[in-house]
Order: structure tokens, then sequence, then C-alpha cells
């Protein structure tokens, strides 16, 4: 059984007489240890990051956390994923000792199941988030979300650390591929459809909106390290997601471990309780990220000790610590109250709160016990939206060059004959195709690969025949030696095409940061190479960042971004480039050009400028929502109803589309507004609306848009979300048209 519609909204009002009841009967103890969350590597048998295989728990750290200290939450893997039995095992041993503390209350357990349920053998794990956004399929998002909720409810967790709503405005961050890429409408539209997959499906269980906010935009890349980002700014790119997704009913919100303008996000007040209570009335659970109440003394320095810490951060409105090692949080406010630096009415907010969340899970009915193991959902059931997802998301970027049976033709779709010799650092790698967060952290470890999916290689024999596909393995950190046996391989093979496997193997957090944007090791040598051999050359980019490769673009005739697809992501990339598959996903960034140039799309018309001061500064290696079909759909009209509207109207928008070509084609119609005058600086582009259509071959068909004109605001120097009339312009692919806004 899942818990009822776990939206918040109206949710504590309708628990409020039994959590109250609840609450009455909690000594202080047993409040504060609701607020203290613990890794399963801190009750297991052996060293937190290193437990004794097979993991257990340990009696005696079991009892003296969840007994003793009344731990009222546990949280991720020990350090490598489970089996749906060993799941149960862990949180039904939790659970009995939540039994016997006099509370009895349950614990509340969490985990990072990001791209369907990552820490669980053989689950359905979907594309990365940035390959979701690809799709540009709320849907599809939806569904996988509602697929990873019944998988991991089928283990016991019923709380989830997803979506990530933070935005991918940098490339260099190690944890752009989480997000649903730059910009604030996409990432908006694709977290409403992922909070409502986790929460509002046959097995509803609870989001974690994350990381609240502005994290990942930070001045070197790295992350969390400081980030300078005025309240205007805050509020126009990277708040949005968040409100769409509190609106949405979100039942919980994990906090940036970074600091912004000085501040660390831990501790900062009008963020945590002014902004997110008060103002956009978010009523769920505020968990902080790992360690970071401790990291606010041994890290940011804002705290001389533990206790401090503590203080600021319960003062700044957290609701529950992810210490998640050591009593230290526990001990720190249980002295914080009694010597009354902390009230006990500002313990009993996050406490209540807290068992609002578990009575809408629904633990306390069941006493936070897994479901019976036979009714451990079939994988079957979730394969074909994985599937769908991961072929969707492949986005073609570059497709010229000749096909070998009919040159007149571009390189790609290979059809049915041809042989292809395959090669690259992630041609033979099922992690590559999975990114961090896979089997362990950093998604490194093959020996939680998923049985019996295919790597690149694996997938194309599959589709191709074995007969038209040769490979030459290559390491990521392969030598140029290595080149010249690839070359020879190719030499003896005489194959028709070759497919260069690019891109990164898994990383997340800050073991993915990384000094230079460029696509790096030797591959670009690999390209230089393979290209003086004259053969048709397809670039197959298998990573969680746009790496730039301007230099050697012009060596490839066709060049795909496959993302972080999932464990579907090899056959998807094999239907993309055989054919069978017309692609259709659309970057959800802007590709840079160069190592520093990496500027959005939204950008500001002084970052135009070129050198030669005419504006062609701007000069992306694939554009914000760039992508190719093997069939092109064109913008053939584009019409107004009128040419002025009042603030309140909608704005009546008519696109012809015609598909040029003789394949069905689902197209992504983009809409998005200029504004020619401000009182800030407006972007050159914004997007305003976005959907899909299927436009059958040599097919015409006009799309009606609906925009209501308060949809064209912007965020002024007061703060306030405002349209100011004037001239406007709408676009659509490369038609414009022009109108007004009154006062
Ligand atoms: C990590 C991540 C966060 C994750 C949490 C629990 O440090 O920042 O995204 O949910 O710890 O694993």
């Amino acid at each position: 059984m899942g818990c009822e519609n776990t939206t918040t909204d109206g949710a504590v009002g309708s628990h409020a007489v039994f959590v109250d009841s609840v609450l009455q009967s909690m000594t202080l103890e047993d409040k504060v240890g609701e607020m203290t969350q613990l890794t399963l590597g801190a009750i297991g048998v052996g060293k937190p990051y290193k437990l004794v295989e097979p993991q257990r728990l340990d009696t005696a750290k079991a009892y003296d956390a969840l007994v003793t200290n009344r731990v009222g939450s546990v949280l991720n893997c020990g350090n490598h994923e489970h089996t749906p039995e060993k799941w149960h095992e862990f949180i039904a041993g939790i659970q009995h000792y939540a039994q016997q503390k006099e509370s009895k209350i349950p614990v509340l357990y969490g985990v990072d199941a990001i791209h369907g349920p990552t820490y669980t053998t053989n689950a359905v794990l979907v594309p990365q988030q940035i390959g979701l956004a690809a799709t540009w399929n709320e849907d599809l998002v939806r569904e996988n979300a509602e697929n990873t909720a019944a998988q991991i409810f089928g283990c016991g967790i019923p709380w989830n650390f997803s979506p990530v709503l933070d935005l991918g405005r940098d490339p260099r961050w190690p944890r752009f591929w989480e997000t649903f890429g730059e910009d604030p409408l996409l990432a908006s539209r694709m977290g409403v459809a992922m909070v409502e997959g986790y929460q509002n499906g046959e097995v509803p269980i609870a989001a974690t909106l994350k990381h609240f906010f502005g994290y990942g935009f930070t001045l070197s890349g790295n992350d969390r390290t400081p980030a300078w980002i005025p309240e205007r700014e805050l509020r126009e790119y990277f708040l949005p997601s968040f409100k769409a997704a509190i609106d949405a009913g979100a039942m919980s919100i994990m906090v940036n471990s970074g600091e912004i303008n000085g501040i660390p996000v831990h501790t900062n007040k009008w963020m945590l309780t002014d902004l997110l209570r008060d103002e956009l009335g978010f009523e769920g659970v505020v968990v902080t990220d790992w360690e970071d109440v401790k990291y606010l003394y041994t890290r940011h320095m804002v705290a001389k000790d533990y206790k401090e810490a503590t203080r600021m951060s319960i003062e700044a409105g957290i609701d529950m610590c992810m210490v998640p090692l050591d009593f230290g949080f526990t001990e720190a406010l249980l002295a914080l109250v009694r010597e009354g630096s902390i009230s006990e009415s500002r313990i009993d907010e996050s406490v209540r709160r807290i068992l609002v969340m578990k009575k809408q899970l629904g633990l306390f009915e069941t006493g936070g016990m897994p479901p019976a193991l036979e009714d451990y959902p079939n994988r079957e059931e979730f394969e074909d939206d994985a599937a769908q997802a991961a072929l969707e998301s492949i986005t073609l970027l570059k497709n010229e060059g000749q096909n070998v049976v009919d040159p007149v033709q571009p390189v790609l779709p290979l059809g049915k004959s041809g042989k292809l010799f395959v090669t690259g650092p992630t041609a033979h790698s099922l992690n590559a195709l999975n990114g961090g967060w896979t089997g362990t952290w950093q998604g490194r470890d093959t020996v939680y690969n998923t049985p019996g999916m295919p790597h690149l290689v694996e997938a194309l024999s599959n589709r191709f025949g074995i007969k038209r596909v040769v490979s030459e393995k290559l390491a990521m950190d392969f030598e140029t030696a290595e080149i010249d046996r690839v070359i020879r391989a190719i030499e003896q093979t005489r194959p028709d095409y070759v497919v260069l496997a690019l891109g990164e193997m898994p990383y997340t957090e800050i073991p993915g940061n990384d000094e230079d944007l460029a696509l790096f090791g030797n591959q670009k040598a690999l390209i230089r190479a393979v290209h003086k051999m004259g053969l048709p050359t397809i670039g197959v980019f298998i990573e969680g960042r746009p790496r730039t490769f301007d230099d050697v673009e012009p060596f490839m005739d066709a060049i795909v971004m496959a993302y972080l697809p999932g464990d579907f992501g090899g056959d998807a990339i094999a239907q993309v480039l055989e054919g069978s598959y017309n692609p259709s996903g659309r970057l959800p960034f802007t590709w840079p050009r160069h190592p520093s140039s990496h500027v959005t799309y939204d950008h500001k018309h002084t970052e135009e400028i070129g050198t030669d001061f005419y504006t062609n500064g701007f000069n992306p290696q694939y554009s914000f929502s760039h992508g190719l079909s093997y069939s092109s759909v064109e913008v053939t009209d584009l019409r107004l109803e009128q040419t002025s509207y009042d603030m309140g109207d909608t704005i009546h928008l008519m696109v012809g589309l015609t598909n040029v070509g003789d394949r069905i084609t689902n197209e992504l119609v983009c809409v998005f507004s200029q504004d020619s005058v401000a009182s800030i600086t407006p972007s050159v582009d914004r997007l305003r609306y976005f959907d899909r259509v299927m436009v059958g071959p040599r097919e015409s068909m006009s799309l009606s848009v609906s925009l209501p004109v308060e949809e064209l605001s912007f965020i002024n120097a007061a703060l306030q979300e405002v349209v100011e009339p004037g001239a406007f312009s709408l676009r659509v692919g490369s038609k414009t048209v022009a109108f007004n806004v009154n006062e």
C-alpha cells in the first residue's frame, strides 16, 4: 500500500489532530531524535564508508542510534546498491529497533534514486535528468518517475532525494548532468512532472527538491564553492523551478551545501524561512545536505563549534539534519534547548513537519515496514518507458558527409547495410551510459551494472548484426600510442563507417570538478587520426556535460549527443544511427564552442558584441534547443491575431509547420520572446512556451499557442515580477512577429 496522494497542500491541516497528539506524548529527546538523520553506514557492521560484506545492521550501533538516541531517519545504502530482499532486511530491521523506543515512531528512510532506483539491484535505470530534459517530454518524465517510485517503495523506501531543480548554467559544474538544463521554464515543467510522478502515481513516495537554491552557479564552476548571485538574479533564474514544484505539492526540500554572497545557505534565514516558508508557503520538511551543519565550522568557518553551527542552522530554518555519521547535532540541539538558546516551540515546528510527512507516507499505519516482497514489481513493467526516454533523449547535432549506400544523402541514418568500426573510450562501458549515482555514488563500479544490459558496442551488434560491427577497445586514459593500434585495426577491417564513442566516465560532486571543459585525454588525437583515413566518421558523445571540441568538429561527418541515457541508452543510440528511430532530442543547454565561452542562450545584448564590434560575439557550438531529425520540419508561418495587447490579455499565436521530409517527425516548437527595451537589461531571447507535435511526412499543420501577456515578465530592480509596456516580439525558429504591450 502506498501513501495517500502526498501533496502538502492541506495535508498539514488534515493530520494536525493526529500529529499534535503524537507531539504531546514526545519527550525532548524524542523530538531531537526525529530531527536527526544518519546514514546506513553509521549503523552497519564495519566502517561507515566500508561496511563488512555482506552488509548488515550492527546491533549495538543500531540500538544506540534508533533506540537510545531515537534517530528518526536513515538514508543511503552503505556504499553500494542492494537487492530488494536486502533492502527489506535493512528497513524491517530498522523499524524493529524503532518499535523499541518509547514513542515507537517509525523511521523515515531516504535514498538517491535519481535516474531510476539507482541503489537497487536489477532496477530499471532511466536517463539522467539532463537527458530527460532533452526529450522535452513531461509525460515521459512523469511516467518514469512513477516507475521509480514503485520500485523503491517496493524496497520499503518512501523518500527519494530527487529531483535536482538547480539549473545547469555552467557546464564546468560536475553536477550539470543532474539538472534539467539551463532554462528556468524547462526546469520548472520537468521538475513539476517528476514531482507529480513521484508523489501522485499509483505508489506515491515523497519527492525532494534540491538543492535549494542557487547551487551550481559558482564562481569557479567547482562544486560547493562560493557563488555571488544577487537576489534579483536568484529570483529571475534560480527560484522559478523550486516555486513551481512547491506549488505542485513537493513534500521536502534539501538545502544547497554552498555559500551565496558569503553566507552558507544552511545559515541563511532569509532563504530558508522568510522566502521559503513565508513567501513561497512551503510546508514540508527541509533537510540539510550531507554533513552540512558540521561543515559550517569545519569548512565554511562561520561557527566556532558544532553547537554554534547547530544553533545557526536551526535558527535559519532547517528541520532535519543529515548529520550523518555521529550524534553531534543531536547532543548540541538538546543542549541548546535545555539552556534556552533554542525554544522547544521552535523544535515542535520541525517535528510537526516531520511527523506530517511520516503520516502522509503511511508510516504510522505500516510501522514503516516494507511491503510484501512477493509484491515487488516486475521490471518488465517499466522497461518500455525507460527505453522510450533514452530514445527521445538522443540528440542529432550534425549530419553531413555522404551515406555510403546513397551518396546524395548525408551519412546518417546508416540503414541496413555497411560495416561499422566502433571505438573510443565510452564504447564498451555501461557505466559511461549511466553516469554517477548508479550502483555506487560515483557510478564507476562495473560489478553493480544491471545484468544483461548492453554497452554501446553490444547494442550496435544486437541492432546491426555482429557481422556489421567490429570494435577496438580503448580506456578513457588511452595513450596516443594506442591510436596506431586502432588505425591498423581499421585498415584491416576496411569498414564503411567509423563510430567514435567519446565523452566521459562517471563522476559526481567534488570528485567531478574539472579544470578544463575541453574534450579531454587523447580523444581529439583519435578523431584527427581517424579523419585522415577518409572514412565517414560519426562522433557519439556519452557524457554529463558538453565538452568542447571545436577544433576537431569538422573531422566528424555526423555528431550525436547521448548524454547519460541509462541502461537502454546503447540501443537508443543504435536505433538512431541505424535510422529505425527518427531522432527528436533537443539540447536543454547551450553547447560552448570553447572551454571558457560558456554563455547561455538567454544572454544579454552586450554578450553578442564581437571583437569587431559587430553583434556576432555569441557563437556557441550548438544553440539551446538545437537538434536535427532525419526529416526536417520548417516554420512556414507565424501570425498574431492582433499587434497590441493590454496587461491581462492572452496572446494567440499561430505557428505554421511543414515537414519537408518523408518521415513522421516528433518536432519541438519553442516560442522565445524578445523585450525591446526594459528597466533591466533584457535577454536577447527568453523561452516562454514549448510543446512537442508530431508532423507526418510532407504534412503541413498549424499549432495554436496561447501565451498570457503576464508570462513575458521579468524581475525588476525592485524585485517585483513585472511586464513593462512597450515593443515585444515572439520568435519560433527563424520567424518573428512583433507586437506592443500597452500601458
Ligand atoms: C549528497 C548530495 C545530495 C544527496 C545527499 C544524500 O552530498 O549533495 O544530492 O541527496 O548527499 O546522498
